[in-house]
């Protein structure tokens, strides 16, 4: 067996986090399982923590983050482009940001014709997870004849990809933003409106607001998800799905008993795999974005220091993607 570059995260002696890329043997991938040579990985929120060393997500040291892979079976390349989000991809095991990945078979879904890896990447878990809850608010009875959707953490990584399929399935979508600079962004992505950021206008002691939207989806969770479910209108529906503002919020009932609002949780990692086949399908198809060139960034492995500075400190918009090793097998 040979070796392979990964993007490592390590933790000296002294506690102090290392991250960089290096050179590894292809047996610490282990044995059992799929071997994956990867094309494209991307950067989402939870990478961001891993290339920092957060030990809620890396569980040991040396550590190879990437929550998302695409490339081909490096035994069957011929079997066409496969996929694989969340599970335990770049946090119990050695993620997308290595030229290889081993995983077990059943969390392997083939790339859908219409969808190339490299699309399939600049979506990654952020589109996945922007697809989850898009669907969340239809299969709960929304429509675009019922009002405007939120969309919170707007310029995110999930929240713009959240607003373009909204737009694209023809509902009329408010931004809520801390970066007001970026509504021209919002506006291409397919926003009517910029919300402003919400966690401004917080009201503790209010149980309820104005009833100003038909539903919303919230990636930026904390005191913000209190505010959101305090605007949302009768028989509304909010799907949560993030936490960059926090993990914890204070809020009533009365969303939920007198306006009959329902809270809709997200995950994408363990997500049942028929869902996910379900979902990357359509995202090829009927849910297809044609221009994710307005949302994407790419960088190389080399790139990815900064790349993840600038998304931990919130100055980023849209997605970045990852390119392992670009070249068709
Ligand atoms: N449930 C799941 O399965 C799942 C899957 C993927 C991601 N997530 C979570 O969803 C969230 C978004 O992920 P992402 O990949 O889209 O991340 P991202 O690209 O970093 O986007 C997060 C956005 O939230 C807003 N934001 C960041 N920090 C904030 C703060 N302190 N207060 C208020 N707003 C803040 C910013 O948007 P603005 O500047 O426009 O306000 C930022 O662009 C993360 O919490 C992530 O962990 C969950």
């Amino acid at each position: 067996m040979g070796t392979f570059d990964a993007y490592v995260v390590d933790q000296d002696a002294r506690g102090v986090i290392t991250a960089g890329l290096a050179r590894r043997d292809l047996r610490e991938l282990g044995s059992s399982g799929t071997l994956i040579r990867v094309q494209y990985s991307s950067l989402n929120y939870k990478d961001a923590l891993a290339v920092r060393g957060e030990p809620g997500i890396v569980k040991r040291f040396p550590h190879v983050p990437g929550i998302d892979a695409a490339g081909f079976l490096a035994d069957d390349p011929a079997a066409g482009p496969v996929l694989v989000t969340g599970y335990g991809l770049g946090t119990e095991l050695w993620g997308g940001y290595g030229d290889y990945v081993r995983v077990p078979d059943d969390w392997i879904v083939p790339v859908p014709a219409g969808l190339s890896p490299r699309e399939a990447m600049v979506l990654g878990t952020a589109g996945f997870t922007a697809a989850l809850s898009v669907d969340a608010l239809l299969q709960a009875g929304l429509d675009p004849g019922r009002g405007e959707i939120l969309v919170t953490g707007a310029t995110g990584g999930v929240g713009s990809i959240a607003i373009m399929l909204l737009a694209k399935l023809g509902f009329t979508v408010a931004a809520a933003t801390r970066k007001p600079a970026e509504e021209a962004y919002l506006r291409r992505l397919g926003a009517s409106r910029i919300a402003g950021a919400l966690a401004d206008a917080k009201v503790p002691d209010k149980a309820l607001h104005k009833a100003r939207w038909a539903g919303a989806i919230d990636t930026v969770g904390g005191e913000v998800l209190a505010e959101v479910l305090k605007e949302v209108g009768y028989g509304g529906a909010v799907a949560t799905c993030g936490m960059a503002a926090g993990t914890r919020f204070q809020g009533s009932v009365f969303p939920f008993i007198l306006r009959g609002v329902r809270l809709l949780g997200i995950d994408s990692v363990q997500c049942p795999r028929a869902v996910r086949e379900r979902l990357w399908a359509r995202l090829a198809a009927s849910w297809k974005l044609p221009d994710l060139a307005q949302i994407e960034r790419v960088v190389d492995r080399r790139g990815l220091g900064p790349a993840v500075t600038a998304l931990l400190q919130g100055g980023r918009t849209g997605r970045t993607l990852v390119v392992v090793d670009g070249r068709e097998p």
